[in-house]
Order: C-alpha cells, then sequence, then structure tokens
C-alpha cells in the first residue's frame, strides 16, 4: 500500500484516537492535530507516541493563520475534522464558542485547503444532532433519518453543525474540491468522555463498585431518560470515515445502526448486567434538562451500506459490555 499523509484533528478525543489508530495500521502518516493545553490531555493517545509515523503538532481551529500553515506545510492526502466543541448541553451555555468552533473553524480549514492544498481529501463531522425534531416515516409506522431526510436542528451545536455541513456543500460545488460529510449517529466506547450520558451512567456504575458498594455512595443524577438514542461503537464509526474518502466521488453519508433505544433502556441494560436495580440508585436533576430536546434518532444506513460497503459490527449489548469491560 502506498504511504499517504493524513492530518487528524480532534485526537485528544474518542474519535480521534480511533482514527489514528487505524490509519496508522494502514500505513499513514498521521498529522495528529491537538490544540495547546496547560494540563496534559494525550491519554487517549498514549500508545501512540512513540510511533514516529504520529506526529504530534499544535493547532486550534479557530485561528485561521495556524490553520493555513499546518496545511500548507504538509499538504495532506486526506484531512479528517474531527475537532467540534462536541457536547450538546454546553453549546446552550456557550453557543457563541460553539459556533466559533464548530462552523467558523471549518471554514477556516475549507479556506486553507483551497488556497493552499487543493488535491486534499476533507472528511468533516456532521452529526444526527443536525436533524433535530425531524423524522421521516415508512408505510410501516417506522420513524427514521436518511440523506433525504429535511434538518430541524434544536441545540446551537446542532446549527453550528449544519452550517457547517451546509459550507463543505458549498465548497465541493463551487471549488469542486473532494469534501464530504459523515452524518454520523451516536457513537460510544471505553473512550467516550465522561459528560456523555453512556459514560456517565458506565463510570457511576463502576466507582460504585470500586466503593464497595457504600450506602454513602451518592446516586446517579440524570436527565431525560425518555430520548431515543441510535447508539453505535465508534471503532466502527471511523471506519466508515476512512471509507469515505477512498470513494471516486464526494458523497455524504448516514452512519448508523438503524436501531434506536430510550437513555432508560441504556440505564436499565447496564445496571441488570451487573445485577444493580437503577430505582435504587438513580436521581432525575430538572437541571439536567436541556431548553430544547432532540426526542428521537433512528438512522437508516442503506446507503453507506449498498454504497459503501459499510455495516456495524457491535451490537447495543456489545457496546454496553464493551464500554463496562466485562
Ligand atoms: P470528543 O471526544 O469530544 O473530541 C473532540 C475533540 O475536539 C477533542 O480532541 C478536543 O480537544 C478537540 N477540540 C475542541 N475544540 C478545539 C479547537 N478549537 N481546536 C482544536 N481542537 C479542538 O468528540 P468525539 O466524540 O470524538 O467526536 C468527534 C467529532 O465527531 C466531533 O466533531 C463531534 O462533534 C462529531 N460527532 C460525534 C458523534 C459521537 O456520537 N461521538 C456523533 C456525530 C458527530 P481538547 O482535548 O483540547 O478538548
Ligand atoms: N449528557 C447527558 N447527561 N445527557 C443526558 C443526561 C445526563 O446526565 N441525562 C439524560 N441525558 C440525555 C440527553 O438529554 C440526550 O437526550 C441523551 O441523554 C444523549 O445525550 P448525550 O450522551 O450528551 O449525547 P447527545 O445525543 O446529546 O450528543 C452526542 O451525539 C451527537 C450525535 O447525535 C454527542 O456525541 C454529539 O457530539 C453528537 O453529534
Amino acid at each position: 500500500m502506498t504511504k499517504k499523509t493524513a492530518i487528524v484533528t480532534g485526537i485528544t478525543g474518542q474519535d480521534g484516537s480511533y482514527l489514528s489508530e487505524l490509519l496508522l495500521q494502514s500505513n499513514y502518516t498521521v498529522i495528529a492535530c491537538r490544540r495547546r493545553s496547560s494540563t496534559n490531555n494525550l491519554e487517549r493517545v498514549t500508545h501512540l507516541l512513540d510511533d514516529p509515523n504520529f506526529i504530534l503538532t499544535e493547532f486550534d481551529l479557530t485561528d485561521p493563520s495556524g490553520v493555513y500553515q499546518t496545511i500548507q506545510k504538509y499538504q495532506p492526502d486526506e484531512f479528517y475534522n474531527l475537532a467540534a466543541q462536541s457536547h450538546v448541553g454546553t453549546s446552550f451555555k456557550q453557543p457563541s464558542t460553539t459556533f466559533e468552533i464548530n462552523t467558523v473553524g471549518v471554514t477556516n480549514i475549507l479556506e486553507g485547503i483551497r488556497h493552499y492544498s487543493p488535491h486534499t481529501k476533507l472528511y468533516q463531522a456532521s452529526t444526527s444532532e443536525m436533524f433535530g425534531r425531524n423524522y421521516s416515516t415508512e408505510t410501516d409506522g417506522k420513524r427514521y433519518q436518511n440523506e433525504k431526510t429535511e434538518m430541524l436542528p434544536q441545540s446551537p451545536y446542532g446549527i453550528a453543525k449544519l452550517a457547517a455541513h451546509n459550507m463543505v456543500e458549498i465548497y465541493r460545488s463551487g471549488y469542486n474540491l473532494f469534501a464530504c460529510c459523515g452524518i454520523l449517529f451516536n457513537h460510544e466506547s471505553p473512550r467516550r468522555g465522561e459528560n456523555f450520558v453512556t459514560q456517565k451512567i458506565v463510570k457511576w456504575i463502576k466507582d460504585y463498585i470500586a466503593s464497595g458498594k457504600s450506602p454513602d455512595f451518592p446516586k446517579l443524577k440524570l436527565g431525560n431518560l425518555a430520548a431515543h438514542r441510535d447508539w453505535g461503537h465508534a471503532k466502527d464509526y471511523v471506519r466508515a470515515m476512512w471509507m469515505m474518502l477512498q470513494q471516486e466521488t464526494p458523497k455524504d453519508y448516514v452512519i448508523a445502526t438503524g436501531e434506536t433505544h430510550s437513555v432508560q433502556e441504556f440505564l436499565d441494560l447496564a445496571f441488570k448486567s451487573v445485577q444493580l436495580n437503577p430505582e435504587d440508585h438513580v436521581e432525575i436533576d430538572p437541571d439536567l434538562f436541556r431548553p430544547a430536546e432532540v426526542e428521537y434518532l433512528c438512522g437508516d444506513p442503506t446507503f453507506a451500506n449498498n454504497d459503501l460497503g459499510w455495516n456495524p459490527q457491535v451490537s447495543f449489548e456489545g457496546l454496553i459490555q464493551d464500554m463496562l469491560g466485562s
């Protein structure tokens, strides 16, 4: 396989770490972009730091000159933009920062590629959150979202990501760049951030067991348990990102399992698998409800199945077991 160079942003996060592993295994040089931080946040990529093909670079999406210089210097074959303010709840508290990173930051990359490295293929991390409150309905009543479903985002995060999604489309059609978006539904793993609901539940279970099931252990506080999500495994989803950039033409794809579960179902299954009952340990906290909620996500990945040959390997139950480490 010929050696390729890829810039990957967001390498301190869940997807960036898995994608870096996949690219290194596939004979890539990875230009691993992280923003400067005063504390060490490299724990998800510690095992990659000694690899000579993993080149750590400082990079902040909101700084255009740094973005341009990085693109000009490396002229990569592929660019995977996984960096974002990725927490939906936080986007209600920091809407302007969210827009600056998730929309203006993406525009900086598009401008950098257009001016300094137009042969570079771009993957942009779009999201099912862009669908917001909308879904399509099949004749048998099944509700789902796919590439044709209209997007009606319900959060500053969703709006910022949709603006970036549309920006990518303009640069693809207007400047003929190879730029595409993966509309990824929720995906989790043992490397998921602790502020997302699945990892919050799993971490509480592990900490509670480690405490010797102390009666004084604080309860698990959660918000809306009725929301439905289509949850897959991050390892499956980074494979789809790579597959999208190996195509002849750039296209956007929905990446999902096609199954949906409520937060309550995730909670029940995780607790049950360690012989605990959530009713004894969970407290509903009204402060954890969002000002606007996406109640139902269920992706239809038919286009990715047929056009990319992509299929998820890990089931909902398998995901929970992997996160629990059992
Ligand atoms: P994550 O774990 O929260 O990682 C986000 C990464 O972005 C972190 O490495 C973070 O760095 C970096 N970042 C934030 N602001 C930055 C800036 N201004 N400049 C440079 N880097 C910055 O997210 P993830 O779950 O891996 O998701 C990857 C991407 O896919 C994100 O764009 C997310 O919005 C999108 N997405 C995720 C899912 C999902 O279910 N996981 C679904 C659809 C789309 P620090 O360590 O410095 O904070
Ligand atoms: N985070 C969190 N914390 N969510 C909670 C809690 C809680 O204590 N209690 C209930 N929830 C509900 C949220 O209201 C939401 O309906 C659901 O659990 C999932 O929340 P998150 O895990 O924070 O994920 P998300 O769906 O909002 O966003 C994730 O998926 C998007 C794709 O649809 C993120 O990874 C986004 O970056 C990604 O784009």
